[in-house]
């Protein structure tokens, strides 16, 4: 009982000269924030590190200020509240552990800001565990409250099957099919928990073309310069 081993699938960001898919990022956002930000949390991203990224700055205030922040307590110990910031981190949906595992039936909806790197599998994992949710074979038993799903080490996972076709309406027309969503989902997770990997990527290539240089240069100083003194 150990789970599917899931199929390598073509991530854009895995092959070493590009970055991340923008457009599905921004739809992946889209897909966290509808399908799974009601029970998980995402705790190492701030609004802010979305600019550029999904959002521009006006549509990254204007989706932080739709959450409302805890502003401390007045003198009386009542909570001011006050619109989100860019500074702000995403909300989380459960105030700590024993709300979460209260609010899932005793399983804890882990936080997914690195959950990418955390899982064997990485991206190739977490889509394999959104779209591989099927009826449990004839004669098998699951605990209660635990769904059948191939790739979920055990098979019998807590968290129900969240996306079916169509659960999203992507503002740039992509299909909301179970898969995209996923696709794009598991995109934006990758994100989150490599958020300079483009970065990254950038200043080796740099590095790679500067020292073929240098090298260039020290063969045509060998060569050359040298000649008078053989
Ligand atoms: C576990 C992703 C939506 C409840 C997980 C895991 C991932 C994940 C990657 C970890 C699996 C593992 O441990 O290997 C997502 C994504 C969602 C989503 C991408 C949105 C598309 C939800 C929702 C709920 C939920 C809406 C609550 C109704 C849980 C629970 C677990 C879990 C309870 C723990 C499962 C267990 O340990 O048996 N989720 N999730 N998830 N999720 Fe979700």
């Amino acid at each position: 009982e150990e789970g599917l081993h899931p199929t390598h699938y073509p991530w854009p960001q895995n092959s070493p000269l590009s970055g991340f898919d923008h457009k599905s990022l921004r739809r992946g956002f889209k897909v966290y924030q509808e399908a799974c930000a009601s029970c998980h949390s995402l705790s190492r991203i701030a609004w802010r590190n979305l600019v550029g990224v999904t959002h521009t700055v006006d549509e990254t205030k204007a989706l932080a200020e739709q959450v409302e922040y805890d502003d401390g307590p007045d003198d009386k110990g009542e909570m001011f509240k006050r619109p989100g910031k860019l500074s702000d981190y995403l909300p989380s949906p459960f105030p700590n552990e024993q709300a979460a595992r209260a609010g899932n039936g005793g399983a804890l909806p882990p936080d997914l800001s690195l959950i990418v790197k955390a899982r064997h599998g990485g991206c190739d994992y977490i889509f394999s565990i959104l779209t591989g949710y099927v009826d449990p074979p004839v004669g098998v038993k699951l605990g209660d409250g635990l769904n059948f799903n191939l790739y979920f080490p055990g098979t019998g996972i807590a968290m129900p099957r969240i996306l079916f076709d169509g659960l999203v309406e992507y503002e740039d027309g992509t299909p909301a099919t179970t898969s995209q969503m996923a696709y794009d989902v598991t995109n934006f997770l990758n994100w989150a928990a490599e958020p300079c990997l483009e970065d990254s990527k950038r200043k080796g290539l740099k590095a790679v073309v500067g020292f073929a240089v240098l090298f260039g240069i020290s063969i045509w100083l060998k060569r050359f310069k040298w000649i008078p003194l053989k």
